[in-house]
């Protein structure tokens, strides 16, 4: 196991290149079984990538992957089962499923482990797979997933827009037979880079004006090329850390337009924010101004993934912050690790209130979850002393080259091992 150590109290300044989207990679690498073989370029190093190439070589593909190029070759697929083991590594290997029945016409998974952010159930997924014809019968923990005859489209109203629902359908429907039509669904950026890359491999998708998407079955998918788009919550993750520490960042391959939520909080706090060719530049405060209210919602709300590292930014706020995470019912564990360092949170179910101290102080804090972690740094930087940050194992399924680029911003932080 290894740490991260921060001596806190530098100014971040210079520039950063954002790595390829984690939650874009993971469909589009699942989406890859639907065709013979698949090029995908800007693919992040991370050990959630990891985790999907290992269940995309358990099924009996080849993988060949090149810096940041991967080609996934799937004429040998050979099973049609993902193991506990390799379902358990990863939360959002359920998103395998959807594929798997589509290349395979059945499916055998172990359910998703439940996690940090609370029991992760995936009700959504499975009673939209059973409208397209999937059978799925529970048995000792395993989901076995059959199609009588073959897949056809349905018409699914979702009742919470649920990004991993969405895509699960998507990837079953785009070779179902007939229209499949999904109302409420989604509508963050990695669902439109799913869209593009299944479009791109000969899938007849269509999102329209309000969102709906319409999908025509077809044969087959053929072998196609795609560009990740860029990691909008990295990107979200290092504007908190440079503003925490009052300092000036420019980042590069990024999208704006998937941040026009997190800006104006940003903005708030006291950054000035400025759009340049395909990078943001922000410039932070001498002291964070506290956050109204901060309410996480579907895209194109706040997303929730940047819930942890902007409360980190409000823990030395000149007054108080609220914080509603309307997404998951436990985002919060971060906040106990927090108040070690000094923050004062008070949690009351789904909200957070933060009342804004002058100075947090180093200490030793665990990593709870992927964006907890994260926000764990962000808070070290800023703090007087020195901080250790242990099981940093969940900061590295989400983050390329996260101590790096900090180090490279000015961050006084290395990694080292327990
Ligand atoms: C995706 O998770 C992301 N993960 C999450 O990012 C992100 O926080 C989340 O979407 C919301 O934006 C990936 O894309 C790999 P949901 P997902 O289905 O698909 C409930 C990160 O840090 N729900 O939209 O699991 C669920 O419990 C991760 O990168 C059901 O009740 O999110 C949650 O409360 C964390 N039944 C809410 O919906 C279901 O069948 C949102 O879940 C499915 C979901």
């Amino acid at each position: 196991m290894s740490k991260y150590v921060i001596e806190g109290g530098n100014k971040l300044t210079g520039e950063v290149m954002v790595h390829g989207a984690k939650n874009s990679v993971l469909p589009i690498l699942a989406a890859t079984l639907l065709t013979d073989t698949s090029t995908i370029h800007n693919c992040p190093s991370l050990s959630d990538v990891d985790a999907a190439f290992n269940i995309l070589s358990n099924l009996g593909c080849r993988i060949v992957r090149e810096d940041d190029s991967v080609t996934v070759e799937t004429e040998a697929l050979s099973s049609c089962t993902i193991p506990e083991h390799l379902m358990r590594e990863m939360r959002s290997s359920i998103v395998f499923l959807g594929a798997v029945v589509a290349r395979c016409g059945k499916a055998k998974i172990s359910m998703p482990g439940g996690c940090e952010l609370g029991p992760r159930p995936i009700d959504l997924h499975l009673s939209a797979l059973e409208k397209l014809g999937v059978t799925i019968e529970e048995e000792h923990g395993y989901l076995n997933c059959t199609v009588e005859d073959k897949l056809r489209g349905a018409t699914i109203s979702l009742p919470f827009p649920s990004v991993g629902a969405t895509e699960n359908i998507m990837l079953a429907a785009c070779t179902a037979e007939g229209e499949t039509v999904i109302h409420n669904p989604a509508r963050e950026p990695e669902i439109v880079d799913l869209a593009n890359f299944l479009q791109r491999a000969g899938a007849r998708i269509h999102i329209g004006e309000n969102g709906t998407i319409y999908i025509q079955g077809v044969q087959k998918l053929h072998p196609t090329e795609h560009t990740v788009i860029p990691d909008r919550i990295a990107a979200a993750t290092y504007l908190c850390c440079a503003a925490i520490t009052g300092g000036e960042v420019l980042l590069k391959k990024v999208i704006p337009q998937h941040l026009t939520s997190v800006f104006p909080i940003l903005e708030e706090a006291g950054c000035r924010i400025r759009h340049t060719g395909g990078g943001i530049y922000l410039q932070g405060p001498e002291r964070p101004r506290p956050l109204r209210t901060v309410r996480t919602m579907p895209y194109p709300g706040f997303p929730t993934d940047a819930q942890s590292p902007m409360m980190a930014l409000s823990c030395i706020a000149s007054g108080t912050s609220v914080f509603v995470e309307n997404i998951f019912e436990s985002r919060y564990k971060h906040a106990y690790e927090l108040t070690r360092m000094g923050a004062r949170i008070h949690l009351e179910g789904r909200v957070a209130v933060v009342e804004g101290v002058s100075r947090l102080h180093g200490t030793r804090v665990v990593c709870t979850d992927l964006r907890g972690g994260a926000a764990l740094c962000c808070a070290a930087l800023a703090a007087q002393g020195r901080s250790e940050i242990t099981k940093i194992n969940h900061i590295e399924r989400g983050y390329q080259d996260f101590d790096k680029n900090l180090r490279s911003l000015g961050a006084i932080m290395e990694k080292v091992r327990e």
